[in-house]
This record gives structure tokens, sequence and C-alpha cells, in this order.
């Protein structure tokens, strides 16, 4: 993979360079909740203005269906990273169309433009090789290098993520040379005790990485929704708690193959029930309370970690030499049950081990609770990448730069 330095040594100066970003932030309304991810790239964007290159960031954000809707704007992120890089960065209104090219057109030595979702175009997540290939010829008639930085993205074959780097000289940015390198880490010659907290919605999002830790982890912490599945596999009643039933045998194979294998599988021992999800908009005290993991009342929820389990999960990261964690503990956007990934986040920050946030909402969790983010290892980007990364997948996004 070249990298950025490599690339810069060859000269941009005047060169249009497209720099594949991953600006897909949590937004309320037009308001970003949390700006790790522009921030994140920024160090790329400078460098590039700063050789004399004209940058041209794009992204995603959200899921919009192929089409433009204001909901999923860029223009929100685009403000932001002018703020951030204390410059005007120019805003194309659509992705190769008329303002598009007006605007790369307009851009000048050392400035920056964003242009909108690129999934806008239904050519960008087409699973049809020729219409993402059009797409992607269409975005390389905007530049003449092509610089991946999109890291949250690198697992989807989308035109600008794969296709798009074929078309183009390619190097590889500095914020996925840095994951990159954080995640080898985790994947070759790992420091032990090796501890992984899970957490999140769904089981099956997370049945590969399981797959990969079972061969290599020493204690896997499960929290979150999807441990609702675990504990209704181990026969208890989990009342109206998220549940992936489809999963259970899943779930009791890996149960199995950690006994086997030595690895401990660490499970809730009390958790925070309400009657209801609570309106995280509002965010008004709730009816709630604390129950044992193995005596959810019929009707209730299970929506964070009890005190127990955050006493018990503390203790077993508290010798852990390598830590990963993705996903959150609970419903940690309301404070009634955001104790849970409070304590997770907390045991990391206390642990002198090598800690790794991965994720999209554990990395926006931290923040969003008040974490200082440099007590942290490494917090990644990327949550879907990171995971697949673990697994020992091949990334569309990684492999494209690779040649
Ligand atoms: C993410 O948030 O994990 C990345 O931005 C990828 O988004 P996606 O899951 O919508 O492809």
């Amino acid at each position: 993979m070249k990298t950025i330095d490599e690339l810069l040594a060859e000269g941009v100066t005047g060169k249009r360079v497209f720099v594949r970003a991953d600006l897909n932030v949590p937004l309320s309304g037009t308001t970003i909740t949390d700006d790790g991810r522009i921030r994140a790239v920024r160090p790329t964007v400078e460098k590039l203005a700063a050789a004399g290159a004209r940058v041209i960031v794009a992204s995603h954000l959200g899921r919009p269906k192929g089409a433009p809707d204001p909901a999923f704007s860029l223009a929100p992120a685009a403000a932001r990273l002018g703020e951030l890089i204390g410059a005007d960065v120019a805003f194309a209104t659509d992705t190769v169309g008329e303002s598009a090219r007006a605007t790369v057109a307009a851009l000048t030595d050392g400035k920056v433009a964003v242009i909108e979702n690129l999934r806008f175009n239904p050519g960008e997540t087409s699973k049809d090789d020729a219409e993402r290939g059009a797409f992607a010829d269409r975005l390389a008639e905007l530049a003449d290098v092509y610089v991946g930085d999109g890291f949250g993205a690198v697992h989807r074959k989308h035109a600008s993520v794969f296709d798009l780097p074929a078309r183009l000289p390619h190097a590889a940015g500095d914020l996925i040379a840095t994951e990159v390198g954080v995640l080898k880490k985790l994947t070759e010659k790992v420091e032990r005790p090796y501890a992984v907290v899970l957490g999140g919605s769904k089981v099956s999002d997370k049945l590969g990485v399981i797959d990969h830790l079972l061969e290599r982890a020493d204690r896997i912490l499960i929290g979150g929704g999807m441990a609702y599945t675990f504990l209704k596999a181990q026969g208890h009643e989990v009342g109206s708690s998220l549940l992936q039933e489809d999963q259970i045998p899943a779930v009791l194979e890996y149960l199995e193959r950690a006994k086997e294998k030595g690895v401990e599988f660490v499970l809730p021992v009390d958790v925070v029930v309400s009657e209801q999800f609570p309106d995280l908009k509002a965010k008004a005290p709730t009816e709630h309370r604390t129950v044992p993991a193995d005596a959810i009342p019929a009707g209730f929820m299970g929506l964070d970690n009890g005190p127990e389990t955050n006493k018990l999960y503390a203790s077993k990261l508290a010798d852990a030499v390598t830590v990963f964690w993705n996903g959150p503990m609970g419903v940690f956007e309301h404070p009634d049950y955001a104790e849970g990934t409070r304590a997770v986040a907390q045991a990391l920050v206390d642990s002198s081990g090598f800690s790794v946030v991965g994720g999209g909402d554990s990395a926006a969790a931290v923040r969003i609770l008040g974490f200082d983010e440099n007590a942290f290892g490494h917090i990644s980007t990327g949550g879907g990448a990171s995971l697949e990364y673990l697994e020992g997948k091949t990334l569309p996004g990684l492999a494209a730069l690779e040649d």
C-alpha cells in the first residue's frame, strides 16, 4: 500500500485528489452529535492541502435509498470540516453532476471541497458491477489521484471504495494506516490475557467475530441487546428483551466450544429493566429497576447491565493486557441506561493494558459519556470494518489499495 507520505513525495501540487473519507457521523436533525470521524480524517486532508493539492472529500452518510434525501446531506459535515481545518470548504450539492464538476473546477491549489453524499447515487452501493463501474467512471473524471481514508467503509464493496481506486493512481491515508496498524496487534502476536467485550443489539452481527475470537481470546464478556439471546440460550426467561431466537443454536455451540477451548464466556448477572423503551430525545426519567439476569419479569425488557455485572466486568478487565471492545452495554443514549457502557469504558481507562474501542457506536459512546479519548489505546472509526478485519476477511477497500 502506498502511503500518503510517498504520494506527497511524488508531488501533488495542483493535482485533484479524491479523498474517500467516512464522514458518516451521528446527527440529531442537522446537529452533529459526535464529530470523531471528521476529526479522524483531518490530518490527511490538511497534509494534502498543505502540499498544494486540490482536495475533494467524499463520503456516504446514513443509508439513503440511492436518491437525494435532505435528511442525509453531508452539508453539516462539510461545515464542521471547515471549522476544524480553519478554512473555507466548498460544498457540491450533487455527487457527479453540474455542481460537483463546477465546484471541483473552481478549486485552487491547497483548497478543499466536499461533494454530496455518495449514496444519493444508486451506482455507489449497487451489486451490479457495471452500474457501480459506471458511477466510478464518473467519479474518476473529477480527480487525478485517489486517497482511501474511510476506514469505517472499507468492508463495503462500493463504487467509491472498491471500483474508483482501480481507475486512479492511489494511496492509503494516515487514518487507514493507523487503523490497520492497530488491528494487526490484535490479530498477530496478541499479548495476553486478551479480553474482548462485545455488545450491541444483534448476535447475528457478531457471529463471525466470536468464531474467530474462540481461537484467540482468553475472555469474552457479553452485554447489550445481544446478551439476552445468550441468557435465553442458558434457559432463562428474558421478558420482552431483544431476542434472536433463531441464533440460539449458534450461541449454544459457541458456549460449548468456549468450554472446550478454555475461553471464559462472561454474561450479565444482573440487568436494569423497564416495561418501556425510553424516549431518547426527551431523555426524561423512566420507571426502571435492577433484577437478577435469571429473573427478568414477563413484560420487562433489559436495557443495561446492572451494578453487580459492572463490578464483575471491571474485575475481568483489570488484569487484561489487551482489550478489544465493540458495542455498547445498554441504551447509553439515555442516562438511566448508560452505566453499563460507562463502567466498561472506565475499566478500560483504569487498566494499564492496551485497549482498542472498535465501532461507530462504542466510539461515539465514550466521547458522548465524556471520556478523554487519549485514555484509550486506540478508538477505531470502524465498527463493521474492524469486526470484519478481526474475522480475517478480505476487505474490499483495503484490497483495492494494495496494488
Ligand atoms: C459505519 O457506520 O459503520 C460505516 O460508516 C459504514 O456504514 P454502513 O454500515 O451504512 O455501510
